[in-house]
């Protein structure tokens, strides 16, 4: 077992664990919005920033990709922490202004306004890709993709063309953070309104 601190609380650790599932296993929270346990982890979105500090240095880094190691001190929310938490929730509402999921948790940090320019006044989506790794990596299907480049970057089915693989288990709708997915499920089935959701499994 690794032994450090977060939040000056003595934890405990298994080899190879991050910040992230240790903070979840003593019930501190971190706000994380890529993040799922049952996929692999990307660091899409950053918002689950921690300060660490060992000896006389401190960073702030992404608590869902950062390995523990003996000796270090966590701190969750520490001013720096919120400062740049504030920063990341910004950037997602400028990202996806019509999502009322990323509003309310911005809300909490007192995030009502952006200072960078909306990308698109309708968009949902923040490219997280947990839809796509969870129809992948869990359903093994692989009926949603990402389609295009840069600011051209979207989800849809491969090719945008209906996904014949989707087997509307709704996996995409129940992980997806900013309600994008409930809007873009039936443009990746190709509008087939009669074959029904089943119930979603992740
Ligand atoms: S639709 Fe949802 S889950 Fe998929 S990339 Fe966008 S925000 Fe993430
Ligand atoms: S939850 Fe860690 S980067 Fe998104």
């Amino acid at each position: 077992m690794i032994s450090f601190k977060i939040n000056d609380q003595e934890v405990e650790a298994r080899e190879g664990w991050t910040v992230l599932e240790t903070a979840k296993e003593y019930g501190i929270r971190i706000p994380t919005l890529c993040y799922h346990e049952a996929v692999s982890t990307s660091g899409a979105c950053r918002l689950c920033v921690v300060e660490v500090k060992e000896g006389n240095w401190s960073k702030v880094v992404i608590s869902c990709m950062y390995p523990v190691r003996e000796g270090l001190n966590v701190f969750t929310d520490s001013e720096r922490v919120k400062n740049v938490r504030r920063w990341i929730l910004e950037m997602l509402l400028a990202q996806c202004p019509a999502s009322g999921e990323i509003k309310k948790l911005a809300a909490e940090y007192g995030v009502t306004a952006t200072r960078f320019g909306l990308k698109n006044k309708e968009e949902e989506c923040l490219l997280c890709g947990l839809c796509v790794k969870v129809c992948r990596e869990v359903v093994g299907v692989s009926a949603i993709t990402t389609i295009g480049r840069g600011v051209h970057k979207t989800i849809g089915a491969p090719y945008g063309k209906p996904a014949e693989a989707c087997v509307a288990c709704g996996s995409c709708v129940t992980v997806c953070p900013t309600g994008a997915m409930r809007t873009r499920l039936d443009r990746v089935r190709g509008g087939d309104h009669h074959k029904p959701l089943a119930a979603p499994h992740v």
